[in-house]
């Protein structure tokens, strides 16, 4: 089973970033597929935390090939920055490619999320890194991609096609004094002695490790209801962390995907606006924010946090369609008497069992909770499924059936070894 896909359940935050560092032990190729330094994984080796924005985790392992693919919109200071920051931690990153496809993140895509975001009468609460507005311009055909930072004169080409429209709209529109071309290749051509170098075809790289019977991790940033087609829209980001855009962000056929593995968290949370039926704006909400240190890891903006939404899960169950699920932060929930699972939602009186596609519905359902009973123990040294007590793996055979869904991993600390394989995904 080579190719795997790790997408995130909910609305990120789910502890991809953890997951991914536990399975690229097995594995060869550890790749990302789209989004941007919008993502944050923390992830914790021995005594140190590493925070990374764009580097797949893999990269905390010596021997695996890393990958930032072509669907992934890459700020170019944020990434030679992280490059630094694992080299000064003694990290080889010698085994980082990135695809000459991707699209970059410029001045004026900062500057523009920041700016449309504080003229929205209705937020959607960006991460303000210029993810959207990079996004738009790659479909708008005028970004510049990472194979522009050949050289002084195809990056100039590349700006002279959109700087002045930009620097209109700017200028215009937001009284903002708008970029200077020169000031741009100055900066931008620093960041391609670093970058060029580890450019390639990202799509063969794959391919060939796929011929070879190497083991390939696809890994999605935010979550599936953050997806700009299938998520709560308009409060969602702009690409598709869903298990189908790992094919179209890697350059890899559908039909290579062996697995997808779903990370979800043992309870629910969501950061900027938007519908959220489990949330708690209550005692309950604040501990589960305190214990699970829910506090952004990009932005450092405390989440919003809730009970277990099953209904949203079985819906990222479909549009995924997922093999099996990774299910962190259990121990977040040891304290408390009951927890409860929302199975279905209530809207206007009616009974629903399915994600409703319309987020103005969603914003109106109320959820239907069946309470268990809690643990009431401490689980983080716990190191096999069999040792959880009865009563958290009762809690996980609920989640499991309601979901439809195997669970094949267990989280419950933040460290490797705080890690249980049920069944082995590679
Ligand atoms: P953008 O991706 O910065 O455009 O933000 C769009 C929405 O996605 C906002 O609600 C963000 O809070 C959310 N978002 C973006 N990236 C992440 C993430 O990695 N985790 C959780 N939420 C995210």
């Amino acid at each position: 089973m080579p190719v795997v896909v790790l997408v995130g359940t909910q609305w990120g935050d789910e502890g991809k970033g953890k997951i991914t560092d536990v399975l690229a032990a097995r594995a060869d190729v550890v790749a990302r597929y789209q989004g941007g330094n919008n993502a944050g994984h923390t992830v914790v080796v021995g005594d140190t935390e590493y925070k990374l924005h764009l580097v797949p985790s893999g990269i905390l392992y010596e021997d695996k090939v890393c990958v930032i693919g072509n669907g992934v919109v890459i700020d170019p200071q944020v990434l030679c920055q992280e490059i630094q920051y694992l080299r000064d931690g003694g990290i080889n990153t010698s085994n980082l490619h990135i695809s000459d496809k991707a699209h970059l993140i410029m001045p004026y895509h900062r500057a523009l999320d920041q700016l449309e975001e504080e003229s929205r009468s209705q937020r959607i609460g960006t991460t303000g890194r210029g993810i959207g507005p990079a996004y738009v311009d790659k479909y708008q055909r005028v970004g510049i991609r990472v194979n522009d930072l050949r050289s002084r004169e195809s990056l100039a080409e590349a700006l002279d096609k959109v700087l002045p429209d930009k620097n209109r709209i700017l200028q215009k529109i937001y009284n903002h004094p708008g970029f200077e071309k020169d000031e741009i290749l100055d900066e931008y051509l620093g960041y391609a002695e670093q970058i060029v170098p580890l450019m390639t075809d990202t799509s063969l790289l794959i391919d060939e490790a796929r011929q070879k019977g190497q083991n390939i991790l696809c890994e999605g940033a935010q979550g599936t209801l953050l997806d700009i087609d299938h998520g709560t829209y308009p409060f969602v980001t702009s690409s598709n962390p869903t298990a189908g855009g790992a094919a179209a962000g890697l350059g890899m056929g559908p039909n290579r995907i062996d697995q997808v593995v779903g990370v979800v968290k043992a309870y629910c949370t969501r950061v900027g606006e938007g519908p959220f039926p489990t949330e708690l704006m209550d005692e309950t909400g604040n501990l589960i924010r305190e214990r699970g240190r829910e506090y952004g890891t990009t932005t450092g903006r405390p989440r919003r946090c809730g009970w277990f939404d099953a209904v949203m899960l079985r819906y990222s169950v479909r549009v995924n369609g997922l093999t099996g699920l990774a299910l962190t932060l259990l121990d977040v929930l040891d304290v408390l008497d009951t927890v409860k699972v929302c199975t279905a939602y209530e809207y206007k009186g009616e009974r629903l069992e399915h994600f409703p596609t319309d987020t103005a519905v969603l914003r109106e359902c109320r959820p239907i909770y069946t309470e268990l009973p809690g643990w009431k123990q401490d689980l983080s040294g716990i190191k096999s499924f069999h040792e959880l007590p009865k009563k958290a793996r009762e809690y996980l055979a609920f989640l499991s059936e309601q979901v439809g869904c195997p669970i094949q991993i267990v989280s419950v600390g933040p460290r490797r070894d705080q890690t249980m394989l049920v069944n082995s995904v590679f």
